[in-house]
């Protein structure tokens, strides 16, 4: 299957994609960050992956910047769109042109925590247990239906940052896990909050 993966950021989710691209079945058309500059492009560079920078700040709009995504990601036709550490909200309207093959990722135990800081916030909570999803995108942020998490242990002396690691580490293994069953027809969205695994609803 064609996949396009879309960054702001380190890029380590995708480098797990790309390590497990072919055992997974995946190509990757096009790596594509809201930001210049950072990490995660040298790692499509030096995978061979042509990569766009589309600088969300150069937009007046959410909707122009939305707009411009689109073509982009449709140049490459792709089978399924993977937010990989992608950090902006998007429009209902692109949210509706890819609902069904679009992932993401999202450091909680959704629905505990969508949004941001959600390390801190399990840690202020006191959570013995938290850890990452693996989700549909639907328009609700960090809302739609879970399809896989992976759990990790909070220790009495954690931080934000000794937290966030571990919890990265688990995204490198659950990712390209869930990718996999969705390269396979394995994995489907039936609606807004119902998806299922081999036709079982998740
Ligand atoms: C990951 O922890 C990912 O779950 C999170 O950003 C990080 C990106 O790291 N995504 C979100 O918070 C989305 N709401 P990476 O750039 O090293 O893959």
């Amino acid at each position: 299957m064609n996949g396009v993966v879309l960054i702001s950021g380190g890029g380590s989710n995708l480098q797990s994609i790309i390590d497990n691209a072919e055992k997974i079945n995946l190509s990757i058309q096009c790596v594509v960050s809201n930001r210049p500059d950072v990490y995660g492009l040298e790692r499509s560079a030096k995978a061979n992956i042509p990569s766009c920078i589309l600088d969300h700040k150069l937009f007046k709009s959410r909707r122009d910047f939305d707009q411009a995504l689109m073509s982009v990601i449709d140049e490459h036709q792709p089978d399924i769109v993977i937010l990989a550490g992608f950090m902006r909200i998007l429009t209902d309207e692109f949210i509706n042109k890819y609902q069904g093959r679009m992932l993401n990722i999202h450091p909680s135990l959704l629905p505990k925590y969508p949004g941001l800081n959600t390390h801190q916030q399990a840690i202020d909570a006191s959570d013995t247990l938290h850890g990452a999803s693996v989700h549909f995108v639907t328009k609700t942020l960090d809302g739609g239906p879970v399809i896989a998490q992976k759990k990790v242990k909070i220790n009495p002396e954690e931080s934000a940052e000794t937290l966030a690691a571990k919890v990265l580490k688990q995204e490198h293994v659950l990712y390209p896990e869930v990718i996999h069953w969705y390269t396979q027809g394995r994995l489907k969205l039936l609606d807004a909050t119902t998806a299922t695994l081999d036709g079982q609803v998740i």
